[in-house]
């Protein structure tokens, strides 16, 4: 096979590049040789043309390269997959050129992370997962995961000595997920610290995070010692809103492998034009990155400084216990600002009714700024009991910082502190 064709040339080719110029020009032109469109073609197909039977069965073989049937891959989704090798893993590949980076689209973050886990782990087999995770997330380990005979072991992840007692207890886990910064909590956790202490245990277990409140403009786990990334490119990554869907991204063949085997069976494969319009989104993800961190950082000292907030979660915030390793470990804070309503539930419920400018509506990292109510709506389905343990009280209330004016923001959340 020609090298323009093959899938990671395009990330070869961008590897002593910066991020903005990676994110603009990683993925693209791929497999195309004349002819090229100057932004990646949408391939709307469901299948593909061989040129003979002989031909279609060494494709099926796996004895030449080529396309089958959008299921099993699709140009517009290799696309995207290259572009997120690139960002996610190039300082990796340069640090150790023989690595091989490989990302699997999906069709929502919740198949990325369901169908990534279920690859790895077999009835009796035991997953240790952090215990503030997105609401699905959540449901997914206390419910499905069960129900196959996959025993999920919860832990603290920022608490490291919590770790180790579990890890101890566990060592043939077959890996570690957590979410750093959480969803809503904004808790971080040690990636680095968590990375190598689960690799003392059993180097044959796996760490898995969830970076969709960070992404790999902000904090790239893979450089820390994780073996494998998970976006829900609903948010950051498309960044307006139009879309659902998700990418795992690793270092490790065998997880990509055993993921793929899991979605060409199971479906959860992305839409080509879902994978076009991510791909689009991720151009402008640093120059995004960089607006929504200003506007959350300015919002958080706004919010703390305000009568009516009890407690800013933010780690932007010199004051926030996360913060020095936020630091260390992220290039900036993110987008992602939570706060409690001296209130409660009430306050919450005035604040969200009567606010403009922020729109109330679930998800997150799309340009426009979003309110909502963990308790209520992204959390609704964890226990109130296991809630408020990890702190989403009722009077808990996550924005979404947009990349609008901020003093348009700030206005509008003065006005309607205003009314609470
Ligand atoms: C941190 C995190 N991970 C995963 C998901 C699930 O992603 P999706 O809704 O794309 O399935 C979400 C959704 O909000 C999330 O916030």
């Amino acid at each position: 096979m020609e090298d323009s064709k093959r899938p990671d040339y395009v990330e070869q080719f961008c590897l002593n590049c910066g991020f903005a110029t990676r994110a603009l020009h990683a993925g693209e032109h791929v497999g195309q040789l004349t002819g090229t469109p100057h932004t990646g073609a949408i391939y709307q197909t469901s299948t593909f043309v061989f040129a003979s039977a002989e031909e279609g069965a060494e494709i099926f073989a796996g004895e030449r390269p080529g396309y089958i049937y959008t299921r099993l891959g699709n140009p517009s989704v290799l696309l995207l997959e290259a572009k997120m090798n690139a960002l996610e893993g190039r300082d990796v590949k340069l640090a150790n050129p023989e690595i091989r980076i490989s990302s699997q689209a999906f069709s929502s973050g919740m198949s990325a992370i369901a169908s990534t886990l279920l690859g790895l782990a077999n009835a009796g087999d035991t997953l240790i997962m952090g215990n503030v995770l997105y609401g699905a997330t959540t449901h997914l380990a206390e419910t499905v995961f069960p129900r196959l005979g996959i025993q999920v072991v919860e832990v603290d992840t920022t608490d490291l000595n919590a770790l180790e007692t579990v890890l101890g207890q566990n060592p043939n886990a077959k890996a570690v997920f957590f979410e750093t910064p959480t969803n809503p909590m904004l808790a971080i956790t040690d990636i680095r610290a968590l990375s190598s202490m689960v690799k003392s245990v059993n180097p044959q277990m796996k760490v898995i995070v969830d970076n969709t409140f960070a992404t790999p403009y902000l904090q790239r786990p893979l450089e820390l010692g994780a073996d494998a990334v998970i976006h829900s490119t609903t948010k950051y990554s498309c960044g307006h809103g139009t879309v659902v869907g998700g990418i795992m991204t690793t270092l490790d063949d065998a997880i990509k492998e055993a993921a793929y085997n899991v979605i060409k069976d199971v479906g959860g494969n992305p839409s080509p034009f879902d994978a076009w319009l991510v791909n689009l989104g991720l151009k402008t993800l640093p120059v995004r990155m960089e607006r929504h961190c200003d506007n959350a950082m300015a919002i958080a000292r706004y919010l703390q400084s305000h009568p009516k907030v009890d407690h800013v979660y933010y780690p932007g915030l010199e004051n926030n216990r996360y913060h020095e390793l936020a630091k260390r470990q992220m290039k900036r804070f993110g987008g992602m600002v939570s706060f409690d309503l001296t209130g409660g539930l009430e306050a919450g419920r005035k604040l969200m009714n009567s606010i403009e400018l922020f729109t109330l509506a679930v998800s997150l990292g799309t340009v426009d700024s979003l309110i909502q109510h963990p308790a209520s709506m992204t959390h609704a389905c964890v226990p109130k009991e296991k809630r408020e343990k990890a702190g989403i009280n009722d009077g808990l209330v996550r924005i979404s910082v947009g990349i609008e004016d901020v003093e348009d923001l700030i206005q509008a959340l003065d006005d309607a502190l205003a009314k609470v």
